[in-house]
């Protein structure tokens, strides 16, 4: 969620510190904040809002020092402002924290009692307070980290500078990722490796419970039980290169026009022209032999997911349960003996996804997972990692993630029915030809902006907007009210089409937009007798299908968007297109920070 930022280097840091917030900007937006050390005292300056306004302060009251930490903030404790942003400060100590102190009112109430003061309501203060606190009673440096470290209940990644010290930055993870950057006579600290991309490309990532001490030369690692360890270093596959909008008026718009391109890097790994066949890397485990799939995911991630659940049971034969991975992680769901975890997750960090996947491992699971990170916690945590081409997703509304994702799930479905014998080679190339066709497909699609465009224009004047949908359309007209809602803030409801006449046709008049998402498939009948039955309630229908379902369809419909005539298996992620331009075009129109999306961030890494 918050995004750390350390550099203890040999020149000026604030300006390097205020490059890497903005890369970091996708993990909170409401504040952010630096702090250096300059001439052995604690300097500081936070702004409420975008980091524009960080800058701005900077400009007009400077900083300087060559060892500093910021911070971009998603606020849990303490509403977004100025006070509450970080870093938060003493005389003493300086620090950052992406988490949550789960315990911090019990300990802010103990230092309350001893005499100390706060400014903020945020938990992060306390632990800054209770360093400090250890310090002032003659603790050395580093047992006093430690010491407030085995205080600290919850979920933390933390970096720590300490006045009279140019030289000496503390990180900290439990929970929260953390990584370590290696420089040349430089060393870094932050949440993720696209952070310090620009600054170095080894990359050390601190495990479950680890500490760090770093100076210029180089860190020791230390674990939960202060032993000193080593952590690999890799080589990051991040880009340092500055990620831009090319020309297009939001990240969310580039990144909705590049998934015909993300789509096929994805492909590639696991496609074969020559033999039309799917192929897997190599499992370490029997995918014929596994009894069940649990699918585990939040949000978009989870839509994905639940195509999955249909392609997997309809074609591998495979049984698959699906649940949030915030109520995974704690209903105690029994698993099976050889069963296989299959979490699904753009960034690989959030919080509840890793739990439940840590929870499947504890249950003797196979652990695969879909990412879009490869370096992220989820793909380190993974026995396989099936991995999505989508490149850096900036926008905080999921597009081409969640088309990759589908992608990746398509090709596991291929491989799973094959390996179980569940279908022939036939069948195996049909499908192997439609995932291969989806490329350029989805640039037909993409084809249909303008007049998606010009729909949008109902869709932004509706308080609630309905979606609809049957088999794999249904996570599809979810997706699309996640992405309206999220983007638009207009209310809206995704239903499996059939579900309407056991409540939510009450809803239906003239002032409810229903986007029908109707393929031409087996259930295509049945979906169109539902959005019949919404037009004879004087519901206004946006009807999404392919040339023969809108001709049965009879011009009934307010409007409709015409995608090519495909194979129903890949129909669910062509479909996703026009429900994310009709999100995209609405929320321009209603003027929202469609990049930015209020109460937001893109990584959540607190459960
Ligand atoms: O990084 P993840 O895929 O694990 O993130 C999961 C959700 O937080 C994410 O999909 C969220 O729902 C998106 N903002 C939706 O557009």
């Amino acid at each position: 969620m918050c995004g750390i930022i350390g550099i203890v280097g040999r020149e000026p840091c604030v300006p390097l510190l205020v490059d890497g917030l903005k890369r970091l900007e996708y993990r909170g937006y409401d504040s952010a904040g630096v702090a250096t050390v300059e001439n052995g005292l604690i300097r500081r300056r936070r702004a409420e809002g975008r980091i524009s306004r960080l800058e701005a302060k900077l400009r007009d009251r400077p900083i300087g020092g060559t060892i500093g930490i910021g911070h971009t903030r998603w606020a849990t404790h303490g509403i977004p402002n100025e006070i509450n942003a970080h870093p938060h400060i003493t005389d003493r100590v300086a620090l950052v924290h992406n988490g949550i102190i789960e315990n911090f009112q019990e300990l802010k109430d103990e230092l309350l009692a001893g005499g100390r003061r706060f400014d903020s309501d945020t938990d992060t203060e306390v632990v800054a307070a209770l360093l400090t606190d250890h310090m002032e009673r003659g603790m050395p440096l580093r047992d006093a980290v430690r010491a407030t470290l085995d205080r600290l209940h919850g979920a933390f990644a933390l970096a720590i500078v300490f006045a009279g010290e140019e030289e000496l930055m503390i990180g900290a993870r439990r929970g929260s990722p953390l990584a370590v950057g290696y420089g040349d006579g430089e060393m870094f600290l932050g949440s993720d490796a696209l952070a310090l991309a620009p600054l170095t490309r080894r990359i050390g990532y601190l495990e479950e419970g680890d500490w760090v001490v770093i100076d210029r030369k180089g860190a020791t690692v230390y674990d939960a039980a202060g032993g000193t360890v080593e952590r690999r270093i890799v080589e990051t596959a991040a880009s340092g290169a500055p990620i831009g909008k090319a020309g297009y008026r939001h990240f969310m718009l580039k990144e909705i026009y590049e998934q015909p391109t993300a789509i096929g890097d994805t492909l590639q790994s696991f496609f074969n022209p020559a033999g039309q066949t799917v192929n897997l890397p190599d499992l370490p485990f029997d995918l014929a032999a596994v009894p069940r799939i649990t699918v585990a995911a939040c949000g978009t991630a989870y839509y994905a997911g639940l195509v999955a659940k249909y392609w997997l049971e309809r074609i591998a034969r495979i049984p698959v349960e699906i649940d949030l991975a915030s109520e995974l992680r704690y209903r105690e769901a029994p698993m099976p003996e050889g069963g296989m975890m299959l979490v699904v997750s753009q960034s690989g960090e959030t919080a509840d996804t890793l739990a439940a996947l840590r929870y499947a491992r504890a249950q003797g699971q196979h652990v695969v997972s879909v990412v879009n990170v490869p370096e992220s916690s989820i793909a380190r945590e993974s026995d396989v990692v099936l991995p999505t081409k989508a490149g850096p997703e900036i926008g905080v509304a999921s597009t081409k993630a969640f088309t990759t994702q589908l992608t990746t799930l398509a090709c596991l479905a291929i491989s799973a029915a094959v390996a179980r014998g569940a279908i022939d080679h036939a069948r195996e190339a049909a499908l192997s030809r439609s995932i291969a066709e989806v490329p350029s497909r989805a640039a037909e699609v993409l084809a249909h902006d303008d007049a998606i465009r010009d729909i949008a224009e109902t869709v932004a004047a509706a308080r609630d907007v309905l979606y609809l949908g049957r088999g794999t359309a249904y996570p599809i007209a979810l997706e699309g009210a996640l992405k309206l809602k999220e983007i638009s803030y207009i209310h809206a409801e995704g239903y499996a089409s059939g579900e309407m006449k056991h409540g939510p046709i009450a809803l239906i008049d003239d002032s409810v937009p229903v986007i029908v998402v109707a393929p031409s498939d087996a259930l295509f009948d049945k979906t169109a007798s539902n959005t019949e039955e919404v037009i004879a309630r004087g519901g206004k229908v946006i009807f999404l299908s392919d040339r023969p379902g809108i001709e049965r369809l009879g011009g009934k419909a307010t409007a409709t968007v015409e995608l090519p005539l495909v194979d129903s298996f890949v129909a669910p992620i062509l479909y996703a297109l026009p429900v994310q331009l009709l999100a995209y075009h609405a929320a321009v129109i209603r003027g929202t920070d469609v990049d930015r999306p209020r109460n937001l961030a893109k990584s959540v890494t607190v459960e």
